[in-house]
């Protein structure tokens, strides 16, 4: 059973790459089930329905979440009442979204879950015990599991790897937009990636127009972001799993420069 996952989905260009190239992709790479990150989908901070429709449409089965999921004042009823939207479940309850989603197609199901890092962080739960609370309480037969580790410190993200190690079929991080080169399959069989990167415009500093944080930096003066739609890549991961057991076969991380023909004309 193989898994295709990409990292953060950002603002129109990251969901115009995702519209025009996912259709492409699961021809080449035939995966079982699509789960992106989808917490920067309209205009780079959090989720709409109308951000997040086309591309359920174009095939996603899965959306994980992250600090900005709730930025969307207008979009906390959607994701409430749309039970594949995971939210971190190390967030208070009132929080709205799922703690889990499970996608079932053609004898195969996955479980999607995310966690958010403490590190740099907004204030959550610690990530190693809800994970471990969660995990106890889940149903037996939920053998293939996919952890969104949403975190800043690759050290936190490294530690809570070897703690699920063995529990769950992959653990792939995200939130820092960049990605890393360090997927494996650890010693118990989890697939690990500390970073998937960011599915969007690169050309940017992780996803807002790069003139404008440049002077935010240089003058310390608060100053209005603007998403880019330059230097567009697909940052994603690929993850074959034995449904048997649960235990992961095999990582490829992916990472392409693409371009967009189309462009998505709505975005919040
Ligand atoms: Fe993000
Ligand atoms: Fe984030």
């Amino acid at each position: 059973m193989r898994l295709l996952f990409f990292g953060d989905v950002f603002g129109k260009a990251g969901r115009s790459i995702l519209k025009e190239h996912l259709p492409t992709l699961k021809d080449e790479l035939k995966p079982d089930f699509v789960i992106i990150n989808g917490e920067n989908l309209a205009d780079g901070k959090g989720l709409t329905e109308k951000t997040l429709r086309p591309l359920l449409h174009a095939g996603v089965d899965a959306v994980t979440g992250g600090n900005h999921l709730w930025d969307r004042a207008e979009s906390l009823d959607y994701i409430a009442r749309t039970p594949l939207i995971v939210k971190p479940l190390n967030y208070p309850d009132s929080a709205p979204g799922s703690l889990s989603f499970t996608i079932t197609k053609d004898q195969l199901s996955l479980t999607v879950i995310s966690i958010s890092g403490q590190v740099y962080m907004p204030a959550c739960d610690s990530p190693f015990a809800a994970f471990d609370e969660w995990y106890d309480a889940k149903p037996k037969e939920n053998r293939c599991i996919l952890l969104d580790f949403h975190a800043e410190s690759t050290a936190e993200t490294r530690a809570l790897g070897w703690h699920v190690d063995g529990r769950i079929s992959a653990m792939i991080g995200t939130h820092t937009h960049i990605q890393t080169a360090d997927e494996e399959i650890l010693p118990l069989g989890t697939a690990y990636l500390t970073d998937a990167g960011m599915t969007g415009p690169h050309d940017s500093v992780i996803g807002m127009r790069k003139s404008i944080i440049l002077q935010k930096f240089r003058t310390s003066v608060p100053i209005r972001y603007e998403a880019s739609d330059k230097g567009n890549q697909i940052n994603a991961v690929l993850v074959d799993i034995d449904p048997a057991s649960g235990r992961a076969q095999s990582i490829q991380r992916i990472k392409r420069k693409v371009a967009i023909t189309k462009v998505e004309n709505n975005d919040s």
